[in-house]
C-alpha cells in the first residue's frame, strides 16, 4: 500500500458516486460493485433516476437495512411523471436532461459533507456522467455491464464502417459472418445487437447511443466490466484499458442489495428445499423479455411435458399487452411439482442444490450468475446482446444448448422437452459447467485475475 493511499485515507473516507442506466440489468451489477466498494471502506452514494428510485424503494422489504450501507438518492430523467420511458426516449432525453442536476447534487454533497465525492462510477450507457466528472475534476470510472466481446465490436465500429460492412448509422450493408478474434463467438453482420429493435429509427438511436458512449468513455481513468479474463481473454486486446472485475455477485446475495424493481419472493427457497437434488428446471427471462400468449402457453405445456419440477418466474409484464393466462387446467395439473411466481432471489436460487438447469433469455447478468453456479443452460435469447451471450454459452464455452423455433417462429413444447432431456443427459456439459464455476470462483478469490483488478482500482481510487 502506497504512501499516497495512506495520506488519502488520513484525509477522509473515499466516497464513490455510482450512476447506473435506468434498467434492471444495469442497476443490479452496479449495486453489486457498490457493495464490494462499501466493504472496502468506501462511502457510496447511488444515484438513480427518480422513476427508478421510487420503484426500488417500493420493492424494498419492510425490515430493510440498506440505508445504513448505501446512500440512495435520485435526480429526474427529464421525462416527467407518466412520460414515455421506452429505451429510445431514455437514450434521447437523459444525456441532455441529467448532467446539470448531477453537477448540482455533487456540489451539494461536497458542501454539506466532510466526505466529498472522490470518484464517479458511471455506467458506460451514461457516458455524459463521465464528462461531468471530468469537468468537476473528479476521478472517474466507466462500468460496462455486458460482455467484453460486444464492447470490442463497438470499439471496431469505425473499421466496420470503413470496410463497408455497416453504414454510418449502424445499418448492415454487407452480410458476412465475422469473428473479432479467435475463441470469440462468430456472428452474422445482419444480426448486430442494435438490429433487433423495431424500426430503423430505433436501431439507429440505439447504435448511436452505444457508439457515442463508447467514444466518450475511451479515455476515462478506469474502465471496468462485469466479466472475467479467463472466459473471453481474446476480447481484451481489442478493448484498450478494459478491466474485468467479475463475476460481481455481491456474496451471492447473502446481503441485501436494494437493486430490485420488483419485491422479492424468498419463499421459493423453502419450496426448493423440498425438491430432490439436481431436479428443478429454473425458468427466468430477466426484466425485459416478453412472450406472446401462444408462446407462453407452449412454454407452460413444454414444462409440463418434461415431468420435472420447475420454478418459473412469471413477471407481471412477461406476456405482451395482457396478463398471462395459463392453458386450461395447467395450474391444477402441475400444482404438485411446478411453481410459478414473482421475482425471486435469482443468485440464491441458482446456487440451490435442487437446481438442474437454467432456462434463460441469456441476459449478461443471468449468464454470469449461471456460470458462477455451474448450472447447465438452455438458451432462449430475445434481443440485443443475448444472442451473442447464447453464442458464448453454446458455441464457445459449450455449457448449454439452444432452443430452436419451428417454422412458425414458436419454440414448441416438444422442443422444450427434448432439449431439457438432452442438456440433463449430457455429462460433458455438466463437467464443463462445473469447471467454469471453479474458474469464476478463482477469478474473484485472493490472487485471482478479477480480484487483482478490483484491488488495483480500489487502491487507486483511495489514493487519488
Ligand atoms: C438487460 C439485458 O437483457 C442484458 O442482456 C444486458 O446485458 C443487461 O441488461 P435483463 O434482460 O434484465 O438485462 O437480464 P439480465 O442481464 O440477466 O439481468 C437480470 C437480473 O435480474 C439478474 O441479475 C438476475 O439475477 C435478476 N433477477 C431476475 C432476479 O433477481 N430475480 C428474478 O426473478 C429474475
Amino acid at each position: 500500500r502506497g504512501r499516497m493511499v495512506e495520506m488519502a485515507e488520513a484525509m477522509g473516507t473515499p466516497h464513490a458516486l455510482a450512476i447506473p442506466f435506468p434498467a434492471q440489468g444495469h442497476v443490479i451489477p452496479l449495486m453489486e460493485l457498490s457493495h464490494c466498494l462499501a466493504e472496502r471502506g468506501f462511502k457510496i452514494t447511488f444515484v438513480n433516476t427518480e422513476f427508478i428510485h421510487e420503484r426500488l424503494i417500493k420493492a424494498l422489504p419492510e425490515d430493510s437495512n440498506i440505508k445504513n450501507q448505501i446512500h440512495l438518492v435520485s435526480i429526474p430523467d427529464g421525462l416527467g411523471p407518466g412520460g414515455d420511458r421506452s429505451l429510445r426516449k431514455l437514450c434521447e432525453c437523459i444525456p441532455s436532461a441529467m448532467p446539470s442536476d448531477l453537477e448540482e447534487l455533487i456540489a451539494k454533497i461536497n458542501e454539506s459533507s466532510k466526505d466529498k465525492i472522490t470518484c464517479i462510477i458511471a455506467d458506460e450507457y451514461m457516458g455524459w456522467a463521465v464528462k461531468v466528472a471530468k469537468k468537476m475534476g473528479i476521478p472517474q470510472a466507466a462500468f460496462w455491464p455486458a460482455n467484453a466481446c460486444l464492447r470490442a465490436l463497438l470499439v471496431l465500429i469505425p473499421q466496420l464502417i470503413e470496410e463497408g460492412i455497416i453504414d454510418a448509422n449502424g445499418i448492415t450493408r454487407k452480410q458476412e459472418m465475422i469473428q473479432l478474434s479467435s475463441n470469440l463467438p462468430v456472428f452474422d453482420t445482419t444480426q448486430l445487437p442494435w438490429h433487433c429493435f423495431d424500426g430503423l429509427v430505433m436501431q439507429q438511436t440505439v447504435f448511436h447511443h452505444l457508439f457515442t458512449n463508447n467514444q466518450v468513455v475511451k479515455d476515462t481513468d478506469w474502465l471496468l466490466c462485469n466479466s472475467f479474463y479467463e472466459i473471453e481473454s481474446s476480447a481484451y486486446p481489442l478493448n484498450p484499458n478494459l478491466l474485468p472485475i467479475g463475476p460481481l455477485l455481491a456474496g451471492s446475495r447473502q446481503r441485501e442489495l436494494a437493486g430490485n424493481f420488483w419485491p422479492e419472493d424468498s419463499t421459493c427457497l423453502s419450496w426448493l428445499n423440498q425438491q430432490p437434488s439436481c431436479s428443478v428446471i429454473y425458468v427466468a427471462f430477466g426484466s425485459f423479455t416478453v412472450l406472446d400468449q401462444t408462446q407462453f402457453h407452449e412454454l407452460a405445456l413444454g414444462l409440463e411435458l418434461t415431468g420435472l419440477p420447475f420454478l418459473w418466474v412469471v413477471r407481471p409484464d412477461l406476456t405482451a399487452g395482457q396478463a398471462a393466462t395459463y392453458p386450461d387446467g395447467f395450474q391444477a395439473r402441475v400444482a404438485a411439482r411446478g411453481r410459478m411466481g414473482g421475482w425471486v432471489p435469482q443468485q440464491k436460487v441458482l446456487a440451490h442444490p435442487s437446481i438442474a438447469c437454467f432456462l434463460t433469455h441469456c441476459g449478461w447478468n443471468s449468464t454470469m450468475e449461471g456460470l458462477s453456479t455451474g448450472v447447465p443452460f438452455l438458451c432462449w435469447p430475445y434481443f440485443a446482446d443475448q444472442f451473442l451471450n447464447q453464442a458464448y454459452i453454446y458455441d464457445v464455452w459449450k455449457v448449454g444448448l439452444q432452443l430452436n423455433s419451428d417454422d412458425n417462429g414458436i419454440i414448441s413444447k416438444e422442443e422444450i422437452k427434448k432439449k431439457v432431456e438432452a442438456v440433463l443427459g449430457d455429462e460433458k456439459i455438466r463437467t464443463r459447467a462445473l469447471a467454469l464455476k471453479e474458474m469464476a470462483k478463482n477469478s474473484v478469490s485472493e490472487g485471482g485475475s478479477s480480484m487483482k483488478n478490483l484491488n488495483d482500482f480500489v487502491e487507486a481510487m483511495k489514493g487519488k
